[in-house]
């Protein structure tokens, strides 16, 4: 991942300001997933406060190791290929992507600028290479 000093702040000071709501920030994640992609919603078996939970901690801990990104390989791998098992499609990173980043905007309003999306969306991508790169090569 590329992410400038300056963007790694940036991400971790919007991460900062989530947390404090991040059950409400999973609600509108999977609200807004179910909407774009209704058909994934038959893959989660778990009880979504908890599975909304376990997804906000992973991706807190990314944002926590920006500087050091090496650290969450073998997390991250691992998970992508449960991800595989779970019969997660490629494609379904984008909708996961995008309703990630719409409930950001609801969470953080105006403070969530252009620049600071823009870097979300680099860390997005670059766990989706992550987690997708395991199931490549196990094909
Ligand atoms: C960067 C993207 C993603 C991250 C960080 C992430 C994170 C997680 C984590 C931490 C878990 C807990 C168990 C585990 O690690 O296996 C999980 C479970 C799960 N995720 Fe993801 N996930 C991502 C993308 C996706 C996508 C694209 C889908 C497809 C809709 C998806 C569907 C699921 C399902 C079905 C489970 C299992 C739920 C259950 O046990 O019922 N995830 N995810």
């Amino acid at each position: 991942m590329n992410l400038s000093l300056e963007h790694i702040r940036l991400v971790q000071n919007s991460w900062d300001g989530v947390e404090p709501m991040i059950d409400r920030m999973a609600e509108l994640f999977y609200a807004h997933l179910f909407e774009l992609n209704p058909h994934v919603k038959t893959l989660f078996k778990a009880d979504m406060q908890q599975q909304g939970r376990r997804i906000m901690d992973m991706i807190g801990s990314v944002v926590r190791h920006l500087n050091a990104v090496d650290k969450m390989l073998p997390s991250l791998q691992e998970s992508g290929a449960r991800h595989e098992n779970y019969g997660v499609l490629p494609e379904d990173y984008d909708t996961v992507a995008a309703a990630f980043l719409y409930a950001l905007q609801q969470c953080l309003g105006d403070t969530l600028t252009a620049e600071v999306k823009n870097a979300w969306v680099d860390v997005f991508s670059w766990m989706t290479q992550i987690m997708l790169e395991v199931t490549d090569q196990s094909q």
